[in-house]
């Protein structure tokens, strides 16, 4: 028996909600688990590519994999253990780019795997498995359920989270650009502390953020996408993003610009053509830098992961 699971991209803290926000976006990793027909033949993972364009031969095929790892807490928590087992992921989501491809393939192998035990675990299980396996909840929450999301790790390990309506006039531009960025790597430049000048800024602006989307202001949104708990640190190795900041100030109906996730990717948010108007200021800003990207305009994916 097999099941293969699809599950979206994501884009994380949008901002000043680090950890604690994100946004399902329609790419998608397809995972499938299998038990593997000869006992005795160990772990098999196998990475097909969809797009040939992304370097995907870092992934670690072995007990190392993260998606092995996740499957491997789920076995224990319903006290089995995982001997013989074949994953295989389709990847179109751009890896290395702060896209959220490593949740999606753990919450892919998580819900396939669950199947295929004959579903011993509630989303509530598989969430805090999920968000335990990557170390934080923001884009694990959203790669399940879809939609904007909020989430909170609690100290028992569950995750409280809530799922809230993206307004569909706001656009999401990702720039992804031809460099990797490791989530580690982007992780280890933030401080241990921060003051509690900087932590009450965040808290002021996260919770502006969430009240702009409930009412769908803009001019609330405009003032909420800053932050000062890890872009002030992440900005140097962010190719652009200063430059972007700087192209976008007061540009009509361009409502703010962050990094996606822990990076190296930006997302400008819009609405109407104002993303149009820039696009060809941000290539050329790009092309002087001699950076490639590949720049999308997306609606938020509502769905979440699918069970195929
Ligand atoms: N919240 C995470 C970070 C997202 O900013 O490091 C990346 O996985």
């Amino acid at each position: 028996m097999k099941v293969s699971v699809r599950v979206p991209a994501t884009t994380a803290n949008i901002g000043p909600g680090f950890d604690c926000l994100g946004i399902a976006l329609p790419i998608y990793n397809e995972i499938t688990v299998e038990e593997t027909v000869m006992p005795g033949s160990g772990i098999e993972i196998n990475i097909i590519e969809e797009s040939d364009t992304y370097d995907i031969l870092s992934i670690p095929r072995d007990e190392n994999n993260i998606v092995y790892k996740a499957i491997d807490l789920l076995y224990n928590f319903v006290g089995q253990s995982v001997s013989d087992i074949k994953i295989t992921i389709k990847t179109d989501i751009p890896v290395t780019r702060g896209l959220g491809s490593s949740a999606s393939v753990i919450v892919g192998g998580l819900i396939a795997a669950n199947k295929l035990l004959g579903s011993p675990a509630d989303d509530a299980v598989l969430l805090s498995i999920a968000s335990e396996t990557e170390g934080h909840p923001d884009n694990v929450t959203p790669a399940m359920f879809g939609g904007f999301c909020l989430s909170s790790i609690e100290e028992d390990g569950s995750v409280t989270y809530t799922k809230k309506e993206w307004p569909e006039e706001w656009k999401l531009n990702l720039i992804i650009p031809d460099y990797e960025l490791d989530t580690g790597i982007s992780r280890s430049v933030l401080p241990e502390k921060v003051s509690l000048e900087d932590a009450a800024y965040n808290i002021r602006k996260c919770s502006m953020l969430v009240d702009a989307v409930n009412k769908k202001d803009k001019e609330l949104l405009k003032k909420s996408l800053t932050d000062k708990l890890h872009q002030p640190y992440r900005e140097r190795l962010v190719k652009g993003f200063k430059e972007i900041k700087d192209l976008i100030r007061n540009k009509d109906d361009i409502l703010g610009c962050v990094i996606s996730g822990s990076g190296p990717a930006i997302l400008v948010i819009s609405e109407k053509d104002g993303f149009e108007k820039i696009q060809n200021e941000i290539k050329e800003l790009f092309n002087e830098i001699n950076v490639e990207t590949d720049i999308r305009t997306l609606n938020v994916e509502n769905t979440g992961s699918v069970i195929l």
